[in-house]
Formats: structure tokens, sequence, C-alpha cells
């Protein structure tokens, strides 16, 4: 069985809605999910699983949300060669730099060798049915590249 682990970050609720969205379609596809919040999970979890998912708010200062800078730093511990992932999240157009933490979190995934299943899923504020409809197809295609 195919093993997911979705950790979010989230101050309003838009990225745990996220990956909840995501953790029921993995189900449906087979998968054996588990989701934590990012403060609450230990980096190296990503180490004992298939597909590795994010999903993260970002706020305008620093690289990634203060709250997910501790995981941001011990993952770049990690090896995670031959691992799938996947990242998304939600952010606000009204700021500059729409949804940056979802494509630094990609770049650090890159760096420690896990493989991109799927392209970043970025979200205006709460995911609506058009995003839902995205969320499916994210964990659809990572489920593939398994
Ligand atoms: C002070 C502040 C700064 C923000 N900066 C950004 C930003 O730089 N880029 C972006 O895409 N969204 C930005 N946002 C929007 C949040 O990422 C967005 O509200 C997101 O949906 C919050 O996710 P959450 O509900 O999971 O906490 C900012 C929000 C606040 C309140």
């Amino acid at each position: 069985m195919t093993n997911v682990k979705i950790v979010y970050a989230s101050v309003t609720g838009n990225d745990e809605d996220i990956a909840y969205v995501l953790e029921e379609k993995f189900e449906e596809l087979g998968a054996d999910v588990e989701i934590s919040e990012i403060q609450q999970t230990d980096a190296a979890d990503f180490e004992d699983v298939d597909i590795c998912v994010i999903a993260t708010f970002t706020y305008d200062e620093g690289i990634v949300p203060d709250e997910a800078l501790d995981f941001y730093e011990d993952m770049q511990e990690l090896d995670l060669t031959g691992k799938i992932y996947g990242t998304c999240g939600s952010g606000d157009h009204y700021y500059g730099d729409f949804c940056r933490a979802v494509d630094e979190f990609a770049k650090i995934f890159d760096q420690v060798g896990a493989i991109k299943g799927a392209e970043p899923v970025k979200i205006e504020l709460e995911p609506e049915e058009k995003d839902i409809a995205d969320l499916d197809e994210f964990a659809e295609e990572l489920m593939k590249k398994v």
C-alpha cells in the first residue's frame, strides 16, 4: 500500500482544509494517509513514506512562515532520495509574492533528492470547488508516480 504523509501549516484554517481535502482523495485512491500540523511533526517522518506533501500558507516576512521554519530547516538535513513530493498551499494575491512558501518548500525537496510528482497547487484563500478539483488531480498525479 502507498503511504502518504501530509504536513500542513495553517493559522486561519485554509491550509488545514486543503490538507483534509487531499487526505480524503488519497484515501479514495487507496493510500494509507497520515496528516499532521507542521509544529507537531518531525520532518524525519517523511523518510518513512512514499509520498511527501506540504500544504502551507505564506506570510510576507521570511522565506516560510515562522510556524514552519523549524520544520523547513530540519528538512534540509534529510535524505529523501527517490521519494515523490508535492507542495501546495493557500495565499492571497493582495500580497506581493503569491504563495511563495509553496515554492520554497519545493526547492528544499529538490535539494534533498525527492522527485516532484505534480506541479504545485496554489489557492486563493479557502479552497473552492475548482480548487478541490485541482487538488484531486494533484493527488492522482502523485499516486501515479509511485
Ligand atoms: C500579514 C499577512 C501577510 C501575508 N503575506 C502573504 C504573502 O506574502 N503572499 C501570499 O500569497 N499570501 C500572504 N498572506 C495571505 C495568507 O497566506 C492567506 O490568508 C492564507 O490563506 C492563510 O492560510 P491559513 O488559513 O492556512 O492560515 C498574508 C496574510 C497576512 C495576514
